[in-house]
């Protein structure tokens, strides 16, 4: 177990640079197995998941090789099947892309039934009825999904909950099925274009992604390809919070500011001044900030991923707030820790009326997921003393050097 200390009430000011989205890096890895070649994939976070992917590929035949911090060279030919049980993947969210890439490449595969951040139940009901949609048998048995079929057929998939892992799972299974398939109702999120953008780059025939109909026309083969990945928007995110949440004046840099635009908008409700200039932008606060209402939604709206490290801010912020979760039902084990800080906080449902008070206070404290882990980094620049936060590997899996860059721009904070 990691534990993270900080000594709060710091005033954040500097420079923080972007590194590339968590949630597109582990798509794009395992999509790299339907190449059968080489793929250099360029700006990737340096996180746990990352890792681990990287470790499973490697397990199946694959070569990699590291370029320098951030990139990697993914050879693929050598794969022959498509597999992780649980040792290997039980506590990862994104081994079930291997799903849709073995199922694309060698039309079959076997993956531990997905872990992940316990938020919520987090059905993969939609991936199982593309995956059939498409021809595929689906079973699960012993904790093991496996996935096989004959061969794919392109088809019409309606999906009955905007799902960005199902969105992405299926155009990788889609890519080299026969005919077309069109994903109606899909997510939109930057890194499902960034996902299409890869296979593209591959050779695939992908069309209409960042909009909800996504079609795929099936191409024999995809070939090795470059592809860097797109800035991580929720790590942005989370420093423009903190920024905000110490009073701070700090400049996020490599960025896409559009799709930050949720984020933005609300912290300006606050009162925070935020100026864009080109591909980075800058967050000052001049003024007392106060309370607003968050609802979390699938993209353009609020992202559930930085409702929590925004509770944080809301706990400090004049007046009464609420933050309202429409994606994940449990995402709100992080309040029994703020409130443990003396934050104000009522949970309902699926949703926390907060009351801004005066100052957070230092604690021992445990991150009991990955977003929540940041909510109490958040917190802990913010509270007066010192705060403890256990279980720090959490964070480990979404924000890369997340110490030194906070250190960089003034915080006071330490792995003990
Ligand atoms: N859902 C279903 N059936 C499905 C799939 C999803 O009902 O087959 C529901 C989920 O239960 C949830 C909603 O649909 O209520 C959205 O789930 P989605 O599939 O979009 O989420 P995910 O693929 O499980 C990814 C990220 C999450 C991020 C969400 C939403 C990865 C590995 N995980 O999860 O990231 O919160 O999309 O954007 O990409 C994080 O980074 O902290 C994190 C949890």
């Amino acid at each position: 177990m990691k534990k993270v200390q900080i000594e709060g009430g710091r005033r954040l000011e500097g420079k923080v640079e972007i590194g590339g989205f968590k949630n597109s890096a582990v798509a794009l890895i395992p999509a790299t197995i339907l190449a059968g070649d080489k793929c250099l994939i360029d700006n990737l976070p340096d996180i746990s998941d990352v890792d681990k992917l990287s470790q499973i590929l490697i397990n199946n035949g694959a070569r990699i090789k590291r370029i320098g911090l951030k990139k990697l060279e993914i050879d693929t030919t050598d794969i022959e099947k498509c597999y992780a049980d649980y040792d290997m993947a039980k506590d990862m969210r994104a081994s079930y892309y291997l799903l849709g890439a073995g199922l694309g490449r060698f039309k079959k595969a076997k993956v531990i039934f997905p872990g992940g951040c316990h938020i919520g139940t987090r059905p993969i009901d939609q991936h199982i009825k593309g995956f059939e949609a498409l021809g595929a048998k689906v079973s699960i048995e012993h904790g093991i999904i496996s996935v096989e079929a004959e061969k794919l057929v392109g088809t019409d998939i309606y999906l009955d909950v905007v799902t960005v892992g199902a969105t992405i799972n299926i155009m990788l299974a889609a890519t080299m099925a026969e005919g077309t398939t069109t994903i109606e109702n899909a997510a939109k999120e930057p890194h499902i274009v960034d996902v299409a953008n890869f296979l593209n780059c591959m050779g695939a025939d992908v069309k209409g992604a960042g909009t909800d109909t996504i079609k795929i026309n099936g191409v024999d083969k995809l070939r090795g390809c470059e592809h860097s990945v797109i800035p991580d928007q929720i790590e942005a995110g989370t420093y423009m919070i903190a920024a905000a949440a110490t009073k701070g004046a700090v400049t996020i840099t490599n960025i896409i500011p559009k799709h930050l635009e949720a984020i933005t908008a609300k912290l300006k409700e606050m009162g925070v001044k935020i100026t864009e200039n080109g591909d980075s932008l800058r967050v000052e606060v001049k003024k007392p900030i106060k309370n607003i209402n968050i609802k979390t939604l699938v993209y353009p709206g609020f992202p559930t991923d930085l409702q929590q490290p925004m509770t944080s801010l809301l706990s400090i912020a004049a007046g009464t707030g609420t933050v309202t979760e429409t994606i994940f039902e449990s995402r709100f084990k992080h309040v029994g820790e703020l409130k443990r800080m003396g934050a104000s906080i009522k949970v309902e449902g699926r949703i926390a009326v907060i009351q801004g008070v005066e100052k957070l206070s230092g604690s021992k404290v445990e991150a009991t997921d990955l977003r929540a882990g940041a909510a109490l980094l958040v917190a802990g620049l913010i509270a007066e003393g010192t705060t403890e936060i256990e279980n720090a590997e959490y964070i480990e899996r979404g924000y890369s050097c997340y110490i030194e860059k906070l250190i960089k721009i003034g915080a006071k904070i330490t792995e003990v």
